[in-house]
Parts: structure tokens; sequence; C-alpha cells
């Protein structure tokens, strides 16, 4: 087992150039197929409604199959970038239960947007569902947003931070919003394939592509760091928001580390054929890994089932409540997060509106 999780260590730890492929450099085409499938959608009052991100590969996907296919009550609003992999969903359900709007995380003005779409198709029904699961992990150079603010806390945060702010007065009382975070937010969790873990820094720091966790010479550390300081930052997210809407259970996920997914794709080819094809035969055996089964169960619980309400506010490992780290129950920490994300989206909204963006 030792050895084994040695191996692991070793193959993630060799750098990799970044692997491109033709879906990524799709066009984007802001709500075209949203506004198509929002005329077939039939409005029965019994029907459930979630609206996600991340469905289009890994843990979110199999969330999205298994709502389709096991609970016929529930209807999807998935914010995805256009991609082969978001057209293959089309083909999984009727379009009466899958709608698809157009929305790259990794921009503002294109999430902004998408939350618009969302507003107008809702035509004024509740949200019974939030679930904030997209994520990047970026560890091959400094990447950064269509806005210029380091990738991953653009996406994995603050991206869903504005999704709740244009979202949160459409869920229904005693509904639920449920943020996919990581035990890697906390510098003192163990996980099996050792990632580099972060610094606190002044979430301004954390927005900014080179300073953030500028003190790690190492590329492929750096990059693990701020991801896992995007992780911190969604778990803050949901302790302030348990606090502000009282009628709504709010929960950080930690989904364990669930190979075969695609969060590995900035790795080099090694570490992409073991994540892929060998850690998910292991993942029984492995300590602290999950298959992608029992993981998507356990958000599918989250987000349909649980009694989020009387743990609202809490970090989540699997289906068990856990303290979070130290820095996660940190108020002036947290409230210091809050007001960056409110002041950056607002400016950098606002100079979009003056100065239109190419995307
Ligand atoms: N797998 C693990 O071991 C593990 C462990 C702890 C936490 N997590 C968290 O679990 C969540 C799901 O991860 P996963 O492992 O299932 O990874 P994944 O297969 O890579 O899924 C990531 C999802 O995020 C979406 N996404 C990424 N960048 C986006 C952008 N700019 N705009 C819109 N959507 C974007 C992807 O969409 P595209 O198809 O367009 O790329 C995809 O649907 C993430 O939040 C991750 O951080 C995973």
């Amino acid at each position: 087992m030792i050895e084994l999780s040695i191996l692991v260590r070793v193959a993630l730890a060799t750098r990799s150039p970044r692997m491109g492929s033709a879906w990524q450099s799709m066009a984007y085409h802001n709500g075209v197929r949203s506004r198509a499938r929002a005329k077939t959608l039939a409005r029965p009052s019994a029907r459930k409604r979630l609206v996600m991100t991340g469905g289009t590969s890994g843990i979110g996907r199999r969330i999205v199959e298994r709502l389709l296919i096991e609970r016929s009550q529930w209807t999807i609003i998935l914010l995805a970038r256009p991609s082969l992999r978001s057209e293959e969903l089309h083909a999984l359900s009727d379009p009466e239960r899958l709608t698809v709007i157009d929305a790259d995380l990794a921009s503002l003005r294109s999430t902004d947007r998408a939350c618009d779409e969302v507003i107008r198709f809702l035509n004024s029904e509740a949200i019974d569902a939030l679930a904030l699961n997209a994520g990047v992990q970026t560890v091959s150079h400094d990447a950064s947003s269509a806005d210029g603010f380091e990738r991953a806390f653009a996406v994995n945060s603050l991206a869903h931070f504005l999704i709740v702010e244009r979202l949160k007065g459409h869920m229904r009382c005693g509904g639920r919003i449920v943020t996919t975070s990581s035990e890697v937010h906390d510098p003192d969790a163990f996980c099996l394939m050792g990632i580099g873990r972060a610094r606190w820094q002044d979430p301004m720091v954390l927005a900014d592509r080179i300073r953030s966790q500028e003190h790690i010479a190492s590329i492929v550390d750096r990059g693990e760091a701020r991801y896992c300081a995007s992780k911190l930052l969604n778990v803050m997210h949901v302790r302030h928001l348990a606090r502000e809407l009282s009628t709504i259970g709010v929960i950080a996920f930690n989904p364990s580390v669930v190979p075969g997914t695609e969060i590995a794709r900035d790795r080099n080819w090694l570490q992409q054929l073991s994540w892929r094809h060998v850690l998910p035969a292991l993942a029984p055996i492995l300590p602290g890994a999950r298959s992608l089964e029992q993981s998507s169960s356990d958000l599918l619980w989250l987000l349909t089932e649980a009694d989020v309400q009387s743990i609202s506010g809490s970090y989540v490992d699997g289906r068990e409540v856990q303290p979070g780290s130290k820095d996660s129950r940190d108020w002036s920490k947290i409230a210091r997060a809050m007001e960056v994300a409110k002041s950056l989206i607002s400016k950098r909204l606002h100079a979009n509106q003056r100065t239109p963006a190419k995307n």
C-alpha cells in the first residue's frame, strides 16, 4: 500500500505540458441551446429543479446521468461550456428534462449572462437545488481567467460566488446549495495524492495570477496550492451563506480522491494514464480514495435527500460532517474573502459594461 502511494506521488510530481483538445477551442454561443430548449420544458408543480455547474464530466456527469435515470421528477439546468461532452448530454434524456445554458466560468461576463438565461428560463419557478461542482486544477503554467484573475480562484470560487449572488433569490424556501470542495482545503488533512497545500494569503493576492502562492518555486506545487486555496474559499463561502440564508441548507462537500475524472487533464501522460485507467480499479483499497459511484451517490444524497437544513454551514466529507480547517472557521478571514469577491465582481462587471469583452 505504501509503495503504491509512493508510485502515485512520483507520477504526480512529474511536470506535464498543457494538454489541449478540440472541444476546448470551440466557440462560445451564449444562450442558443437554452432558448431552443426553453420552449419545450413542461412545468408540472411536482417537478424539482436542479441548477448545476460541472455536469459535463467526472462526478458531475454521473450526477446528471443518475438524476435523469433514477429521479423522474427532477429537471436539470446545466451551466456548461460548449463542447462535445455537453453535446453528448443531450442524447441522455428527453429535452424536457435537461437544459444546457452556455457558460464559461472563467469569464464573469459569460457567467453573469448565463444567470440571466437561467432566471428567464425559470419563469418565476423556484430552484430546489443548486450544485456548484465545476472545478479546474492547472499545474503547467500561471493560468488566468478572461478577467485576468488566477484561474482556479476565478472558476472554482469567484464564478460560483457570482452564481449564488444572482440565483439565491430564486431558491425555494427549504432548498439547498451544495458546493464541491475538497479535503485539500485543509493543510493538515491527509490526501492520498500528496497535493501541495496553500498558505493563507489575502484574497486580493489569491486573485492575482502571479502573486498567488508565489513563494512556491515548483509550478506544479504552486498550481496545486492555488487549487487548494480556491477550495478553502468554497468552504468559507458556505459558512458565510449559512448565516445569511436562514431558509436554505448550504453545504461544502468533500468527494475525497475520486480517480477516473477529468480533473487531472493538465497532468502529463503518465499521470493521466494512471488517473484514468489504473487508479479507478484500485480506489476501493486505496486509503482516502472513493469510487466515482460512491462519491456521486454521496453528492446526489446531499442534493436530493439529506436534511441539509439542520447541518447548514457544514463541511461534509462523503456523508459525515467534519470540522474542516481552522482557517475555514476564521470569521475575520471569511468576511475578508466575501468582501473581496463582491468588490472584484462588481468592479469587473461594471468595467465590462463600459468595455465590451470578446466573450
Ligand atoms: N476527482 C477528485 O479527486 C476530486 C477531489 C476533490 C474535489 N474534487 C472536485 O470535484 C469537482 C468535480 O471534479 P471532477 O473530478 O469530476 O473533475 P472533472 O471531470 O474535470 O469535472 C470538472 C467539471 O468542471 C467543468 N469546468 C471546468 N472549467 C470550467 C469553466 N471554465 N466553465 C465551465 N465549466 C467548467 C468541466 O467542464 P468541461 O467539460 O467544459 O471541462 C467539468 O464539467 C471539482 O470541483 C473538483 O475540484 C474532485
